[in-house]
Parts: structure tokens; sequence; C-alpha cells
């Protein structure tokens, strides 16, 4: 478990304070993984530094497991070889000089939760074996691939089987192949080990692949917190629905009876409460919502439909995207490869009233 409560943390530069962590709240279950998902610079390394206790926060309380390891208002700071974790960065930070056996064993050798040496040899291999590993103990670190490095670095967070594992973008050094692969070792990983996790990345997918949770951050906030469905189905805010996946945006304007004017014309949406008629928003629509036919194609149910023209096409083996014209707007569509039309054609595009989202037309 880990439980991070009002925790701010800026930092002093020469062009004056970075507030990089502003008040955030987080809550990680036992057992659970944790994916804190944001933009570069939004204080995503400094929430796990501070979790790890290699940053003090300026204010607020941060619990794992059922130890208090900071606490600025009763001045409580645990530091961070005495904390329940274990870690690996970006950077493997495998020690070149050292084997692959002394890198993992490190913790268990050098570190406060030292064992005896028939200890160390078992649990090595334990956690070489969980990595995929075995038999490259007496291998100098150097001649490992990058893969493989960041293999040792995982086999040494675990080697202490911590309660807490913390990861910062551990898999951004490696070929698309390989990161694809290690997302779903990591998962039965730590799944298997029961291990709760808090997993940084500015990857949308990684996150929505690998997340229990994922809390989108911004600006030292976390914006929004909930499952992958969640995130991706109903975004809390403009700001998630363009980080998370694709999405075509339509700026409008409220008018009566649950329907918004755009430069598309009328379109009927669920227009929350919140919003007042006459009021700026933005409507937004997944591309895989969006149905397309060519003209005379009827469309199945009832809905919002506009006349465009298709001006460009990707294709992408499992599936292809349309962009299509309509009026000054341009919005893409994920269709069907078996869609035969060319550029130029003239389309009917389908916008189902239940999938479109309004969110105020206010930046964040
Ligand atoms: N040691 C430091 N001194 C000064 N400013 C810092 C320091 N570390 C981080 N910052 C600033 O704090 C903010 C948050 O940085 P942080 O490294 O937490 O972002 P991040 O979300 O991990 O980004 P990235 O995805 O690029 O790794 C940034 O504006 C950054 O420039
Ligand atoms: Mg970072």
């Amino acid at each position: 478990m880990i439980e991070i409560q009002g925790v701010r943390k800026s930092y002093a530069t020469e062009y004056g304070p970075v507030e990089a962590v502003r008040g955030l709240d987080l809550q990680v279950r036992k057992g659970e993984f944790c994916v804190l998902l944001g933009p570069s610079g939004c204080g995503k390394t400094t929430t796990l530094r501070c979790v790890a206790g290699l940053e003090r926060p300026d204010s607020g309380r941060i619990v794992i497991g059922d130890r208090v390891v900071n606490s600025s208002a009763s001045g409580v700071f645990v530091p961070v070889e005495k904390r329940d974790i274990g870690m690996v960065f970006q950077s493997y930070a495998v020690w070149p000089h050292m084997s692959v056996f002394r890198n993992v064993a490190f913790p268990l050798t050098d570190g406060w939760r030292r064992v005896p040496r028939a200890e160390v040899v078992k649990r090595v291999s334990r956690a070489l074996e969980r990595v995929h590993l075995e038999g490259l103990e007496n291998r100098p670190s150097t001649t490992l691939s990058g893969g493989q490095q960041q293999r040792v670095a995982l086999a040494r967070a675990i080697v202490t089987e911590p309660g807490v594992l913390l990861m910062d973008e551990p898999l951004s050094n490696l070929d698309a192949r390989l990161r694809e692969e290690m997302r779903g070792e990591i998962r039965r990983l730590t799944q298997n080990l029961g291990m709760t996790t808090l997993y940084v990345t500015h990857d949308q997918s990684e996150a929505l692949e690998m997340g229990d949770m994922i809390c989108v951050m911004n600006q030292g906030e976390i914006l929004q917190t909930g499952t992958a469905e969640e995130i991706y189905q109903k975004p809390a805010s403009r700001f998630v629905a363009e980080f998370v996946g694709k999405m075509n945006f339509i700026k409008g304007r409220v008018a009566a009876g649950g329907v918004v004017e755009s430069p598309l014309g009328g379109i009927r949406c669920p227009v929350p409460p919140g919003l007042r008629e006459g009021q700026e928003v933005i409507l937004a629509i997944r591309p895989e919502h969006l149905e397309l036919r060519k003209d005379g194609d009827g469309f199945g149910g009832e809905g919002n439909a506009v006349q465009g023209e298709l001006t460009a096409y990707w294709y992408q083996g499992d599936t292809a995207f349309w962009e299509v014209r309509a009026g000054e707007t341009n919005l893409v569509a994920k269709v069907s490869a078996d869609l035969r039309a060319g550029i130029g054609a003239r389309v009917k595009l389908g916008l189902p009233a239940e999938r479109l989202r309004v969110f105020a037309d206010s930046p964040g």
C-alpha cells in the first residue's frame, strides 16, 4: 500500500522556484499496479522520488505499507535505504564493473537488508529466474544487451522482495518489440509476487495496457484517476481526452435542447448539466466512433450526419484511417480496411450522439 497526501515539492532554480508537484493525493492499494501518466515535466519523476525518499517533500505525508515514511508536519523522514522499496530507472543503473550476480546481490550484501551468503545465492538465482536470466550469474554486465541490463535492474529491484516496487520509465530505452514484450512480463512478475507497484510513463498505450489504475498528471497535479477503460471512455477533461488515445475535437456553442451549434451544424450530444446555453464548448469523438459511409449508403441508427470528402488515408495493417473534410473541419475516422473509396470521394459521416463528449472550452 502506498498513500500520498498533500505532497508538494518545488525546486529553487536561477529563474525562481519551480513547483514540480502541487499538492498530490494518491492511494495505491496492496498488490495494485498504478501508473502515473503525463507529459514531460509534469512531475512524475519528482513524485516517485518523494515516495522513494530520494527527495524530501516541502509538505505532505507519505505512507508505505503501514509505516509513515514522510510527514512534514511531524518531521518524519525515513531515508531511502530504510524504505521497503525496490526501484528501477530508465537508465538501467547497472554497475559495469560488476558481474550480473554482484549487481543483483548488491542490496543483500551491502544494504541494511544483508542476509547470510547461502541465502544471497538462493535469492539471486530466484530473482534471475523470475526475469528469465538464469545461468548468466557470472557474465560481466558490460557484455549484456540493453534489454538484458534492464532485466538485471529489475532482478536487483525485487531481490529483497520489497513491499513496493517503483519504476520510472523502465522501458523507454528498449526497441519497440522488446518494449511490448516487457510490458507483459513486468505485469506478470508483479502479479505473481503480489507487489504494490507505482510505475511512471509518458506513453499512454503503455499506461492503458499495464495499469490497474492510471493517474493522469499535468503540471504537478493529478487530473484524473481511473481504470484504463474509465480514462479512455470517460476522459474528465479536454487534456485527458487529448493525451490518452486519438481524439477529434470540434469547437461549438451550447444551444437549447441538448444541441451544440458547430461549424458542422447543430450536433445532438449529451451536454453536461453544468454548461449553460451560449457557452463555448469543445466536442470530442474518437476516430473509431465516427461512422463513415459512401454517399448513398444509409446509417443504421438515428444520429448526427454530415457530408464530407475524403482527403487522406493511412493504412496500418490491422486498421486504417481516413481523414474527412467536412466544410472547414478535418476529422479522422478509423475504418475497416475494406471501405473501398479513393481520395476526393464524397462520404457521409455519422457522429453518434452517445459517443460525443462535451467539454467547456477553457484551458486545462
Ligand atoms: N533537481 C531539479 N532542480 C530544478 N528543477 C527540477 C529538478 N528536478 C525536476 N525539476 C523540474 O520539476 C518539474 C518536474 O520534473 P519531473 O522530472 O518530475 O518531470 P517528469 O514528469 O518526470 O518529466 P519527464 O517525462 O521528462 O521525465 C520540471 O519542470 C523540471 O524541470
Ligand atoms: Mg521523469
